[in-house]
């Protein structure tokens, strides 16, 4: 199977800390995902943009044919930029604002997952407008846990998100009054990095009592759209680079039960794109004290916010010395002065020196995108292996 390649000598010349992306790995990826849902003619995958929003990584997604996953208007405008058809694009986002409403209307995308009655009533209005009618589908809080990290889960009633189950009928009917809205299905996500195909088998269990409920007052639906969530192996990056979408959409073709003409829709974010990215830092210093040998590297939170913000651990290689009969226990930090800044703590690495370049995996996923300015520092680059060559 293959595994992220690096070109070390082609990264001497580059600015440190930069993501890079082995195409090869998203290209295998893509090729899996094709493969299940061509065994169905109505089942269509949107890449999650928020994952990876870099337009080298979005065209070769692009050319794979998959559609896309929008949260915001600027993410609308990137994929129009990247090449994508907007009949493509799902907008969800449960605080849209009116410029991004406009946009999507102006560019005629697929549908608006709408996610509560105010904001139903200001795209009719809006649509009214422009003498336009959008189409819709509602997302639906389906109160299903997920066995991930709280900062990521979304599909519970305490969470933000979605409209409830039980109030599905009413809003409906209230859309299907409205000129300018046409409804068209079902919304849901219930969260991010989900290996367990159990959680997914819930969701299929809660739309099928909807539809049931719903087909029962007459109500047709035409879109469902499951969102994303499956989960990446983050401990073992090389040995596992492809996740399991034959798993993933199996559970969806076992225990969806979908009626004549209905299309069923994903937004894999996540999957799509995580294993074949990986942050690369030079190493500063190595310094110890009495308990602790710290490899200071020049990306900090403000590179990879991952490990801060969810406690997540990514695996770190050593690619100048990739190979030791006598690894040694590090943390590896940043240069940020929170003690947050910290990559990984008490890992084994090859005897690391300064100038040493570090590959932190599993990266493309939720890394570039969520970079920020803290302490006026640059934002990464992205570079594939294809410019590199
Ligand atoms: N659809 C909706 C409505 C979503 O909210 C999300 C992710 C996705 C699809 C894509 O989910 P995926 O297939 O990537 O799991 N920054 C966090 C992840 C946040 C996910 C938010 N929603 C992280 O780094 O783990």
């Amino acid at each position: 199977m293959a595994t992220i390649a690096f070109p070390v000598e082609r990264f001497a010349d580059i600015r440190t800390p930069f993501y890079y992306y082995d195409t090869n790995i998203l290209r295998q990826t893509l090729d899996a995902i094709n493969t299940e849902i061509k065994k169905h003619d109505n089942y269509f995958v949107h890449f999650a943009v928020k994952a990876n929003a870099n337009l080298k990584v979005l065209k070769v997604i692009n050319e794979a044919g998959l559609g896309i996953d929008c949260v915001s208007g600027g993410e609308i405008e990137q994929v129009l930029k990247a090449g994508f058809p907007a009949n493509k694009i799902v907008f969800a986002g449960v605080g849209k604002s009116d410029w991004e409403i406009e946009l999507g209307l102006d560019k005629n995308i697929f549908c608006f997952n709408v996610e509560s009655i105010p904001e139903l009533e200001v795209i009719n209005e809006i649509a009214q407008r422009k003498g336009k009618v959008a189409t819709i589908c509602f997302r639906i809080n389906p109160n299903v846990g997920a066995h991930t990290h709280a900062h990521i889960t979304t599909g519970l009633a305490e969470n933000k998100f979605g409209i409830d189950m039980q109030d599905m009928e009413k809003v409906i009917h209230l859309a299907q009054e409205m000129k300018n809205v046409q409804f068209k299905g079902l919304h849901f996500h219930i969260g991010s990095q989900i290996l367990e195909m159990d959680d997914f088998i819930a969701l299929a269990h809660r739309i099928n009592e909807l539809q049931d409920r719903l087909e029962a007052q007459g109500i047709h639906i035409d879109i469902i759209n499951v969102g994303g969530g499956l989960g990446v192996d983050y401990a073992d990056p090389q040995g596992n680079p492809i996740p399991n979408f034959k798993d993933y959409f199996t559970v969806y073709e076992k225990y969806l039960k979908l009626r004549p003409g209905q299309t069923v829709h994903f937004e894999l974010g996540r999957a799509v794109v995580a294993q074949c990215g990986a942050l690369i830092t030079k190493v500063n210093y190595v310094k110890e004290n009495a308990i602790k040998r710290f490899a200071i590297v020049d990306a900090g939170f403000t590179d990879l916010i991952r490990p801060a913000l969810y406690d997540a651990h990514h695996r770190i290689i050593n690619l100048t010395a990739e190979s030791s009969l006598d690894p040694l226990k590090y943390d590896v930090v940043g240069p940020i002065c929170e003690s947050s800044d910290t990559f990984d703590k008490d890992i084994l690495l090859p005897k690391t020196h300064r100038g040493d370049l570090l590959a932190i995996l599993s990266a493309g996923a939720y890394g570039e995108i969520m970079a920020s300015l803290y302490n006026c520092r640059k934002l990464p680059e992205g570079y594939t292996d294809e410019e590199l060559r």
